[in-house]
């Protein structure tokens, strides 16, 4: 099939690239000319696992345009652009508006033709902001000369090709049959579940998964800061749950709380939108609640050895919000480091992949080309992204506070575990 992707940041990237590699031509439209040169030139727009080799391979499947004319070659249109969060913690749906108008422009001048929202969008913005806005600018009417899905993504950073190509479920939310079928048609030879449903139920889809995964987390670190009172190890509680098969274990690990671009994003959207409904949403506030606090937990422990922090040289190892990523977006690390420096500390840090990005937020803490020398020019260390070559390095004379439950407690002077 042809298949146009508004939108080229990570989710449009990874899906077009994705598509190709099945067989697909795909053109990538962008109104930002830096990307859509990087693209034509060969080159990724971001870093994922595994995604440069995949891209290259299928250069010729690949194209990347400012013109939202290329719609006009292709069969259905995925977009995928960002919905940030308001100030507020609502959604904010200019891109979505902006790009739905573009391509309605363009549907004007076209035969029938499906449109698919990917981008993560709360319940009832598919039917009522895209598709009266595809109405308005087309001058067409849904149903009969295009058609809509919604089409949520379950990628993880890291793992994002590995999770488009072998998903746990595909779910498509049609407008119509005949929207569902062509969509359909385009994942038919994947082999997991593919739930079809109504355009306002794949979006809550969306919502409910990324609020139980975080839900999750909130849950284990409060009971893993109540074993931490009882001198109870949290992952021996854990793993003890998740052999019972309705609790699992995954996401189950307790530690510095959840970071990244989309939990708390999404949990703060789903909050706003129920508030809008007249429902007061108290699980989703408390898990935001419990990971807003987690973090400084580290810290707190750190006083039990360290009273006053001032002048102190505190090792933090790990910025990133979580392991094989560059991304820094809410992690974990940054609220620590902000405290220790209210505190006066002397910050040190190390990532192996993180520590451009994060001069961007703090240019003036020191910075280490190892975690090895990180540790020997610091007093005590925080450990709070779980690389693995944290695993290995000589703590024997440090207090450690360890976020991630990843060194043995032998392996430190003093060792603390946030929930252990
Ligand atoms: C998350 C979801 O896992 C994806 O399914 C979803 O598609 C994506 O958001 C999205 O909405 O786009 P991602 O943010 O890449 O993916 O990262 P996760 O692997 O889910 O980790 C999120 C955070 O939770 C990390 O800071 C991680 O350290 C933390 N975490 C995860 C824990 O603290 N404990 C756990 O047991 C698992």
């Amino acid at each position: 099939m042809k298949i146009s992707i508004i939108g080229t940041g990570y989710v449009g990237l990874i899906t077009g690239v994705c598509f190709a590699e099945l067989g697909n031509n795909v053109i990538c439209i962008d109104i930002n000319e830096e990307k859509v040169n990087k693209i034509n030139s060969g080159e990724p727009t971001i870093y994922e696992r595994g995604l440069e080799e995949i891209f290259k391979k299928n250069l010729e499947r690949i194209k990347a345009s400012l013109n939202f004319n290329e719609i006009l070659n292709t069969d259905i249109t995925f977009i995928c652009v960002s919905t940030p969060e308001n100030p507020d913690g609502s959604i904010n749906l200019d891109y979505i508006k902006s790009a739905s108008e573009s391509v309605g422009k363009v549907l004007k001048e076209k035969g029938y033709h499906l449109v698919v929202v990917k981008s993560t969008v709360v319940p009832e913005t598919t039917e009522k902001v895209v598709i009266p806005i595809l109405e308005k600018f087309s001058e067409k009417n849904v149903g009969e000369d295009f058609g809509v899905c919604m089409n949520p993504e379950f990628l993880k950073e890291g793992s994002a090709i590995k999770d488009f190509m072998e998903p746990d479920r595909i779910v498509i939310g049609e407008f119509d049959k005949k929207s569902g079928d062509m969509l359909f048609n385009l994942y038919k030879d994947f082999k997991c579940p593919i739930l079809r449903t109504d355009l306002k139920t794949a979006e809550m889809i969306k919502y409910a998964s990324n609020a139980f995964l975080s839900m999750k987390i909130s849950f284990i670190n409060e009971m893993g800061n109540i074993c931490k009172k009882l001198g109870i190890n949290i992952y021996k509680v854990a793993e003890g749950m998740g052999y019972d098969e309705r609790i699992g274990h995954k996401f189950l690990r307790a530690g510095p709380g959840f970071g990244g671009s989309c939990f708390k994003k999404d949990v703060n959207a789903l909050i706003k939108k129920a508030e809008s409904l007249g429902y007061e949403p108290k699980i989703l506030k408390s898990v935001l609640e419990v990971n807003e606090r987690q973090p400084l937990k580290m810290i707190e422990l750190l006083k039990k050895y360290l009273q006053n922090l001032k002048n102190k040289k505190i090792g933090v190892l790990g910025l990133s919000f979580k392991p094989e990523t560059d991304d820094i977006r809410e992690s974990p690390a940054i609220k620590i480091v902000k405290k220790l420096l209210e505190e006066e500390a002397i910050v040190n840090a190390y990532d192996p992949k993180a520590m451009n990005n994060f001069k961007k937020l703090f240019p003036n803490i020191n910075y280490f080309s190892s975690a090895q020398d990180c540790i020997e020019n610091s007093e005590a260390v925080l450990i709070v992204t779980d690389w693995d070559e944290f695993k290995d390095l000589d703590y024997s004379d440090k207090i450690v506070i360890d976020g991630r439950y990843i060194i043995s407690k032998e392996k430190a002077k003093i060792y603390e575990g946030i929930c252990w």
